[in-house]
């Protein structure tokens, strides 16, 4: 995070990670952890397999903290888990054209959803 970056000047806030072993990164989670409450939160994630239980344990967190969570987008990203980076990674050609292209209508619909 920036070191300007101050909570309160918003009132919608976006996580987004991959995913490491089933949860988002744990540096993402730790900022979570820092939140204020009374906050409106969503989630943006690539994986290497979609399964909607990866935004669990932030939102967990983020309930923890008071705040609500308002939806969560997640696709395939590019995937160099280990041996796989041996072999040119998996997922090469993810998050593709469309799902971008759906990522930033996810987002347009949140704004216009809970946007001033
Ligand atoms: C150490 C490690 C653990 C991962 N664990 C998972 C996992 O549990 N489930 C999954 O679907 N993808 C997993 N992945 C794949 C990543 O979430 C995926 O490649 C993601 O697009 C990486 O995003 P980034 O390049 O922005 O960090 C893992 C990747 C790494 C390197």
């Amino acid at each position: 995070m920036t070191e300007n970056f101050e909570w309160n000047d918003y009132e919608i806030i976006g996580f987004a990670s991959g995913i490491a072993y089933k949860k988002f990164y744990e540096n993402v989670n730790n900022a979570a952890e820092m939140m204020p409450g009374g906050k409106k939160v969503f989630f943006i994630y690539t994986c290497a397999k979609i399964n909607s239980d990866f935004t669990n344990e932030i939102e967990n967190i983020v309930l923890e903290r008071g705040c609500e969570c308002i939806g969560s987008y997640g696709c395939k990203g590019y995937n160099t888990y280990g041996p796989l980076k041996l072999i040119g990674g998996m997922n090469r050609k993810n998050p593709t054209e469309d799902e971008l292209k759906n990522a930033v209508e996810f987002v347009k619909q949140i704004e216009m959803a809970y946007g001033n």
